[in-house]
């Protein structure tokens, strides 16, 4: 992320209104394009403050198969920034001031699209149609059994050989009064990955000036089918180095134990006494030692009965940042980069350089009926929203 910040405040503005930019855009960058762009009929602007409430757009590259892809550059008069690309709905970068003002970016992501089209690990992409682990790629509906792909042999994880997180997205920007956003939708077409059924889902991303990113999800399908989608950003912060020292509060009581291929035993175990125990803020990294090959568990939200509740709240001393989720999903992933190794197929970043927070359904739950129901039926709609806010303190 530094050699980013370096690089942009050389060549950012200028790259910026060229229009070819296919780096990460800061939202000091941003604001002064958007005052500078009078033409951009995406832009709304707001006066009397250095940041606006804008949404802009500009051509982020060209996918392999010869696909046209945009990046969306929301930003609000916090100085908050978020750029989000249709190739896989991807969050590629959100700055945010520290207590400070300093501006960095505090999500993980690669520099170009072709290293988003290889196999990487889900920077912040909206994963699916199923999220997380299905147990050996299989489950039964309706008396009939469907095999997905096990592409973490003997698992199915974050929807295949190539889920939503690989495909190009249609989209649209808007631009109200209190909010800007950009909405994706995606047609996984019936047997798409294995799954039964036409699935059409749109994510629709919105920044308002409450430093709030707002992330809902609605999906129709003409057949029953299995759904649980997500983002998968990393988050850090800080904005460089491993995230040990985050102090973390996870509003669960509960967590889903594993087994040691990472599908939940069925048991929701108590998290008091144990290192899995978020209920008041811990770092990181106080008994991540403690926890084999580092956390990557699905936790039970303490739930507010289909309202977004409370999930988690997340604090870097050094910077004073803030994130706050809440969802109305009962699930969350809390997943501390394990497998990051500072390799290019890592974008770098080493391992517990980021951590991720999956609002969800629980893993494996079309094979374990006692969870919350993850079928999607005909005639339905699947609806979920998380909100991150992010402050300083
Ligand atoms: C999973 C990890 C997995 C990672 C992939 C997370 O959601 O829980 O087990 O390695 O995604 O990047």
């Amino acid at each position: 992320m530094n050699h980013w910040k370096l690089l942009s405040g050389l060549l950012g503005i200028i790259i910026l209104i060229s229009g070819c930019s296919k780096e990460k855009t800061s939202p000091a960058e941003t604001s002064q394009a958007a005052s500078e762009s009078a033409t951009s009929k995406d832009a709304e602007m707001n006066t009397g403050n250095e940041f606006q409430l804008a949404i802009q757009s500009e051509p982020y590259g060209t996918t392999t198969d010869g696909q046209e892809i945009t990046q969306y550059l929301l930003s609000n008069e916090k100085g908050m920034s978020v750029n989000i690309i249709n190739y896989g709905a991807i969050v590629t970068a959100l700055y945010l001031p520290d207590r400070t003002g300093k501006s960095e970016n505090i999500t993980l992501g690669f520099n170009s699209l072709a290293e988003y089209e290889k196999k990487g690990p889900y920077f912040g992409a909206i994963c699916g149609r199923y999220a997380n682990r299905i147990a050996e790629g299989k489950f039964s509906l309706d008396g009939k059994e469907y095999q997905l792909a096990q592409n973490i042999p003997p698992s199915h994880l974050h929807g295949g050989e190539k889920g939503f997180d690989k495909k190009v997205w249609a989209a649209e920007s808007f631009s109200e009064k209190n909010e800007v956003g950009v909405r994706l939708s995606y047609v996984s077409p019936d047997g798409e990955e294995g799954y039964p059924g036409k699935l059409t889902l749109r994510v629709v991303y919105s920044l308002n000036n409450d430093n709030e990113l707002k992330i809902d999800y609605t999906a129709t399908s003409d057949q029953a089918t299995p759904i649980n989608v997500t983002n998968h950003c990393y988050w850090n912060l800080a904005g460089t180095g491993n995230i040990l020292d985050h102090e973390l509060v996870l509003n669960c009581d509960r967590y889903l134990p594993v087994s040691d291929i990472a599908i939940p035993t069925g048991e929701l175990a108590a998290v008091k006494e144990t290192p899995m125990d978020f209920t008041s803020a811990h770092k990181i990294g106080e008994r991540i030692a403690q926890v084999e090959g580092g956390y990557d568990h699905c936790w039970v939200i303490n739930s507010a009965e289909n309202q977004p509740a409370f999930c988690a709240r997340v604090k870097d001393p050094q910077s004073g940042r803030i994130m706050e989720i809440s969802t109305t999903e009962p699930g969350v992933q809390f997943y501390t980069g394990n497998f990051l190794d500072g390799t290019e197929a890592s974008g770098g970043y080493d391992k517990h350089g980021g951590f991720c927070l999956e609002t969800q359904h629980f893993p494996n739950s079309p094979n374990q009926p006692e969870f919350p129901n993850t079928i999607l039926k005909p005639g339905k709609v699947y609806q979920q929203t998380t909100i991150h806010k992010f402050s300083v303190e």
